[in-house]
């Protein structure tokens, strides 16, 4: 070992002791005949100091090193002089004094400064990826990764799950993204797609009598990115022969009590809270609350249709909705020119038309821009209906019931994180289950899988494929931290018939379903065990466990928005002979679709 301890180690009990340590340069000060560098690495920083009595020569030396320059230091441990100690540092009671010091490596200047509190532009970030890395806040959040996959790895092992890989060249899945494809050069003009799960292998392993299985595996979509979206990602994915949907949760909900305890000292309450997807929808807005705060939705159509007002009366004769919230106490905190900022928010992002409002003044009365189209009487029976108390503020939506949700979820959000009515460090975990079986998708005129095509159907819904599909409920169940999806699964179908009448409803037709996933219907025929499962979006638990916003900072090597990694410069160009090999030819741009 080049080092005896590490920048994180030495405590008051090492003075005396002489030490040798490794690290990059994270600050230096040169305080006219005496140098102070901070060394830093993974476990922490250490000062050490270049005075007059290490030697004029070397007190030189360490004045001409600069930030991230690696050095390796010999000196002996000494307490730090009264009042310069640094309570914020865990080695902030000792310094090393130098006696001598090695550089191992200079660094070019760097176009950013791990060691600073400021964070430099993303694009510069991800260019010089092992410089962001280096970054304390990066590293904690590898760390923690690290530590959820070993607890997760833990967990599973103990409850019989078995580790299994599955393979990353295979067949078109199921989940409804784009794929990426890879070229095959053995049969030019065929083509693997990398999974987007391991969806339809999981199920062949329950076939095939694994009863548990378990893995950490990589998945790969090609869709549009967000904060919570990467085209690459890593999920935790299972599944379980003989099982029920709570059987799934309640392997799930045993996770997330360990995981929270572990990583975060957290009690939680088991089994995790429940709600279907009608509530969710009817309280919230959305399939994936957030449960830290209340803020619930209220719908008010009836009253509303009852009213004068225009916009109100029409939405409600032409089958819409009128929903709205109370923002307690937020009157005085909500300008005019806030809310307008509210206004165009719903507006620009979620399509709403308008953003209808009323503040509750201390007699209780309603005033509001649109006042004038109320009686009074109606008024008071809104603010009874919304529980409307002096000093509220009430927003209301009047649109589909589409729009209604999207918005008002949008505004709730906004709204709980603007009005801080979660402490920072809140966590809150629920399940979301009973989801529809089927999506109309509009643009296509025919039924889509909310989940996906092997999703079973309640058993009390079965008869509802033939009758109201819209109303059939699945077995479906998503795990919801702090509004965020976590995870999702379902109990699968291991009946050929009424796979084929999903597979109907759905349009895919019998010569399609033999094409894509023949191999599966066709071990589904050799004794299936019924089953299902789950996978978890690791990296989204990271971002939701480190109470980070993107998931890019949970990511080693992340790709931008734009689906590219700025570092490798990935997706890059191939040279001809290899475009040959595989039978391709690349369309110019002016004769691309
Ligand atoms: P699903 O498609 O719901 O289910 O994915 C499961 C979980 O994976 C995470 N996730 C993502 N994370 C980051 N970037 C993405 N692009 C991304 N897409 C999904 C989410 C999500 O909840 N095979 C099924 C699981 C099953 O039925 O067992 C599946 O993949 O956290
Ligand atoms: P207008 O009649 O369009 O001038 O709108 C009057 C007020 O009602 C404005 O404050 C709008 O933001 C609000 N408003 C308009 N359309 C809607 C709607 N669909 N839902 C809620 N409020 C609306």
């Amino acid at each position: 070992m080049l080092r005896t301890h590490t920048c994180g180690e030495l405590r008051s009990e090492h003075i005396q002791t002489e030490v040798t340590i490794c690290g990059w340069v994270d600050s230096a000060r040169d305080h006219g005949g005496a140098v102070f560098l901070d060394l830093r690495d993974r476990y922490g920083k250490t000062q050490v100091v270049a005075s007059p009595e290490s030697g004029q020569d070397l007190v030189q030396e360490a004045s001409r090193l600069r930030s991230e320059d690696v050095v390796r230091v010999t000196g002996k441990v000494a307490a730090r002089p009264a009042g310069t100690e640094n309570p914020k540092l865990s080695t902030g009671q000792i310094e090393v004094r130098i006696s001598r010091l090695e550089i191992l490596n200079k660094c070019k200047t760097p176009p950013f400064t791990p060691g600073l509190a400021d964070l430099p532009g993303e694009d510069l970030r991800l260019r010089h990826r092992y410089l962001d890395l280096r970054r304390p806040q990066m590293q904690q959040t590898m760390i923690l990764r690290s530590k959820i996959i070993k607890t997760m790895r833990d967990y599973f092992a103990e409850n019989q799950f078995i580790d299994v890989e599955t393979p990353v060249l295979g067949r078109s899945t199921p989940e409804g993204a784009r794929d990426y494809l890879v070229p095959s050069r053995v049969f030019p003009g065929r083509f693997f797609a990398l999974p987007q799960s391991p969806q339809l292998y999981k199920q062949i392993l329950m076939v095939a009598g694994f009863d548990r299985y378990v893995q950490v595996a990589r998945c790969f979509r090609d869709e549009d990115l967000r904060a919570d979206r990467q085209p690459e990602f890593t999920q935790l994915d299972l599944e379980m022969s003989f099982v029920d949907a709570e059987d799934v949760m309640g392997i799930v909900d045993g996770l997330v009590a360990r995981l929270a305890k572990e990583l975060l000292d957290l009690d939680v309450p088991l089994p995790l809270p429940r709600m279907t997807y009608d509530e969710a929808m009817e309280r919230y807005g959305h399939d994936a609350p957030d449960l830290r705060f209340g803020m619930e939705l209220v719908d008010c159509t009836a009253l509303a249709g009852q009213s004068d007002f225009r916009v109100f009366r029409e939405t409600v004769e032409s089958g819409g909705r009128v929903r709205g919230l109370n923002a307690k106490s937020a009157a005085a905190q909500f300008s005019r020119k806030r809310i307008d900022e509210l206004t165009d928010f719903v507006k620009q992002d979620f399509g709403a038309k308008g953003l209808a409002w009323f503040r509750v003044e201390n007699d209780g009365k309603l005033w509001s821009p649109i006042a004038k189209n109320f009686s009074d009487d109606w008024l008071a029976q809104l603010a009874q209906q919304m529980g409307a108390e002096p000093g509220d503020l009430l927003f209301f939506v009047a649109d589909s019931w589409g729009v209604t949700c999207k918005a008002l979820n949008g505004l709730r959000k906004r709204l709980g994180s603007e009005l801080k009515l979660y402490q920072p460090g809140a966590m809150h975990f629920s399940w979301v289950v009973e989801f529809p079986m089927f999506d109309w998708d509009a643009d296509e005129q025919r039924w889509a899988a909310m989940h996906h095509p092997f999703t079973s159907p309640r058993p009390q819904d079965a008869a509802l494929l033939d009758t109201d599909p819209a109303r059939a409920r699945a077995q479906a169940y998503d795990l919801v931290i702090n509004g965020s999806e976590a995870g999702g699964g379902t109990i699968r179908i291991h009946d050929s018939q009424l796979q084929q009448r999903v597979f109907d409803l759905l349009g895919i037709d019998a010569d399609t379903a033999r094409d894509r996933f023949g191999f599966l219907l066709e071990a589904l025929q050799y004794g299936a065990p019924p089953h299902g499962g789950i996978a978890l979006g690791i990296d989204r638990v990271v971002m939701l466990f480190g109470g980070l916003d993107s998931i890019r900072d949970c990511i080693a090597f992340p790709k931008t928005q734009r689906a590219t990694d700025l570092m490798t410069e990935a997706p890059g160009e191939v040279d001809r002979r290899q475009l040959e090999e595989l039978g391709l030819r690349i369309l110019p741009v002016t004769e691309r679709p």
